[in-house]
């Protein structure tokens, strides 16, 4: 099966995996989301007042929503675009180290996992317009890190560039599905309120997507040899600590 076609596919995660995140799986119930008026306005109080424009889901996040929810809408938004612009300098990284080991078919299936992260990258940078979100100050310093990570991998042969995958995959499909969960109470809130938000419950949904997209990237990676990488427990396990502590920092920072 093409590699195109394989990205297609429903993700096969691979079995212990699999098995840790079904039986820690988050999946929201997944209101429709209808483009348009968000309900009626509040009742309106005694007295003088002037009319509140309803939010605008397209611009704005729930003013209603209490300061430690925003908090982590801010920090989800803030760290997963600086996870997503990671993953594209990783893969950038990889696709240079791939063409200069003269490995077209690597670069190529590089490229075509890139491409997703790009897609990531687009929607998560509009999350954080439309939330307000301040970016990662450490963009120069995931930039440098991250494709120097994708290089150096990719230069040492496929199997190691596909370890390198298979080990920032693991650890980032576990974090889109921890802030899955941690949204929950957000998501209940928002249910409760009088103007509940469509974009929460939508942010939901991109988080699971996505969260499905990098398993997706993690079982090419196991496919293409990452197990048979030297070195293999180690190389992981420095990578997994790296996004682990990227994650941790760009949460803040
Ligand atoms: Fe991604
Ligand atoms: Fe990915």
């Amino acid at each position: 099966m093409s590699l195109p076609t394989l990205l297609r596919q429903p993700p096969t995660l691979r079995p212990a995996l699999a098995r840790t995140l079904a039986s820690h799986a988050y999946n929201p119930p997944r209101p429709a989301f209808t483009p348009g008026p968000p309900g009626p306005p509040p009742a309106a109080k005694a007295g003088p007042s002037t009319p509140r424009a309803p939010p605008n889901p397209a611009t704005t996040t729930s003013p209603t929503l209490p300061p430690d929810h925003r908090r982590l809408l801010e920090e989800i938004v803030r760290v997963d675009h600086a996870g997503e612009l990671g993953a594209n300098w990783i893969y950038r990284g990889q696709k240079w180290g791939s063409q200069m080991r003269g490995d077209k078919r690597t670069a190529e299936q590089v490229e075509d996992m890139w491409e997703n992260e790009r897609h990531h990258l687009n929607v998560l940078t509009r999350m954080a317009h439309q939330h307000r979100v301040r970016p990662t100050a450490l963009y120069p310093v995931w930039q440098v890190l991250a494709w120097g990570m994708g290089a150096t991998t990719a230069l040492m042969g496929k199997e190691a560039a596909m370890a390198c995958t298979e080990a920032v995959e693991t650890v980032i499909g576990e974090h889109y599905d921890d802030q899955l969960r941690a949204l929950k109470p957000v998501l209940a809130d928002n249910a409760a309120s009088e103007t509940p938000h469509p974009s929460l419950p939508l942010m939901a949904e991109v988080l699971e997507e996505f969260r499905d997209d990098e398993l997706g990237h993690l079982d090419i990676a196991v496919e293409e040899g990452a197990l048979k990488a030297p070195g293999h427990s180690l190389l992981s396990a420095a990578i997994g600590a790296a996004c682990r502590i990227g994650i941790m920092v760009g949460s803040k920072v």
